[in-house]
């Protein structure tokens, strides 16, 4: 694609992580996770989660080192948490609304919940994404997921043919 790519994606349990580092192996970008102070483990930080995710909150405590702003393309990933995006995420997109040159999402849930977050996604990043991609926990504990995610990476670089000049 001849673009600079970072992949950047926050998980609780693993899940998005499988998919962030297939989908960058993919791109041949970086990737980041970003990070918490506290971590969330065990049902209290289901709970925090939950209440976070219904509050559509934004994490205080989020922290990530690269910046995304010189990327051509910036991929973001988070788990769908009762239908919204994960707080950390939110901290991210709200720290660089409009500063972000392309964007695209990806998602990992059970079953539900994945337009609502695609788009708070996009109001927090102040533009529409060049493409999305929800995958579910079984798709990515079957190792089916593969081509879902060879979709969004043909219509991540369509979307790129289509933005040169
Ligand atoms: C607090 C919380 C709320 C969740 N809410 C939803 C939901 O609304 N819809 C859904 O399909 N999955 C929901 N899930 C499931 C996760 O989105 C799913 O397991 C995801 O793949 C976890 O990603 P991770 O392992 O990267 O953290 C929720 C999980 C948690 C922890």
């Amino acid at each position: 694609m001849g673009e600079k790519v970072l992949v950047v994606y926050f998980s609780r349990s693993g899940t998005t992580r499988v998919v962030a580092r297939a989908l960058a192996g993919l791109l041949d970008g970086d990737i980041e996770e970003i990070s918490e102070k506290k971590g969330r483990e065990g049902w209290r930080g289901y709970l925090r989660s939950l209440i976070d995710g219904i509050e559509q909150r934004s994490s205080l405590t989020a922290r990530w080192a690269l910046d995304p702003t010189p990327y051509d393309l910036v991929v973001i990933g988070t788990p769908v948490w009762a239908w919204s995006l994960s707080s950390p995420v939110h901290a991210y997109l709200n720290a660089y609304k409009g500063k972000i040159r392309a964007g695209a999402f990806f998602c990992t849930h059970e079953a539900t919940g994945a337009d609502s977050v695609f788009a708070q996604m996009k109001r927090l990043l102040g533009r529409a994404p060049r493409a999305v991609c929800a995958i579910t926990s079984s798709e990515v504990a079957s190792n089916s997921y593969g081509p879902r995610l060879e979709a969004f990476v043909a219509a991540l670089h369509e979307g790129a043919a289509a933005a040169e000049p």
